[in-house]
């Protein structure tokens, strides 16, 4: 009897985060979808969707993360154009408004540099998202450990691994779904990373 080797979903999927693995699992994302990643670092979550058809793009501050995601792109969907990926901080998106179906920004809003810079990049990944298109973030939050973190500043936390990192609250978080008017389309979910930190993954649609 034949066998699909376990090992397959490695190099099939590479290095891709468990959350948005699961939005592939629900359908959410399809080829030829126009997919922004913001924040994409090295590329470990776009580098399946580039192969899958998607049309991939990505922006990063780090010109060198930049560099990485391009080649990542000439060897796995060489007819992406270099141009689609960008140096840019994501609160000033070089994007016209509704280009994307799909705004991806996984572990980026948490290297926010004030309460003002964070709402800026969400009101920035909504504007390039077209009506009826999904934003899907995943980044540190104080949700299930109030009180319990090492506050330095308003909004700002030491983390236990030592840097200090911008983490919103529900409220921060509820109060841009209503000022955006996003649409839920999954309840906020959060992992506690036990005595370090917890994870939020937000999953919201534009009204059509
Ligand atoms: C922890 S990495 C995550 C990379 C990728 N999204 C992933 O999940 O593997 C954070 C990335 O966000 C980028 N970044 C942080 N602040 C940014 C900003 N304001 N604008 C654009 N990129 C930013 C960093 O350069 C880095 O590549």
């Amino acid at each position: 009897m034949f066998h699909i080797p376990l090992s397959s979903l490695r190099s099939q999927f590479g290095n891709i985060d468990i959350y948005l693995f699961d939005q592939l699992l629900k359908g959410r994302i399809q080829k030829g979808m126009q997919l922004l990643d913001a924040g994409c670092g090295a590329g470990r979550n776009i580098a399946y969707l580039m192969q899958a058809g998607v049309q991939v793009y990505g922006a990063d501050i780090s010109a060198e993360a930049i560099e990485q995601t391009r080649r990542l792109a000439s060897e796995m969907a060489p007819t992406l154009p270099a141009r689609n990926f960008i140096t840019a901080d994501l609160d000033a998106l070089p994007f016209a408004d509704e280009k994307f179906d799909v705004v991806l920004c996984s572990a980026v809003l948490h290297f926010a540099r004030s309460e003002e810079h964070f709402k800026g990049i969400v009101q920035e990944l909504w504007r390039v998202l077209r009506p009826g298109g999904m934003l899907f973030a995943r980044f540190s939050t104080t949700i299930g450990l109030e009180d319990k973190l090492q506050q330095v500043e308003s909004r700002f936390y030491r983390m236990s691994h030592g840097p200090v990192w911008f983490l919103a609250d529900k409220k921060l978080v509820v109060t841009l779904e209503k000022e955006l008017g996003m649409i839920r389309l999954e309840p906020l979910k959060t992992v506690l990373v036990e005595q370090e930190r917890t994870m939020t993954t937000w999953v919201v649609r534009k009204a059509v």
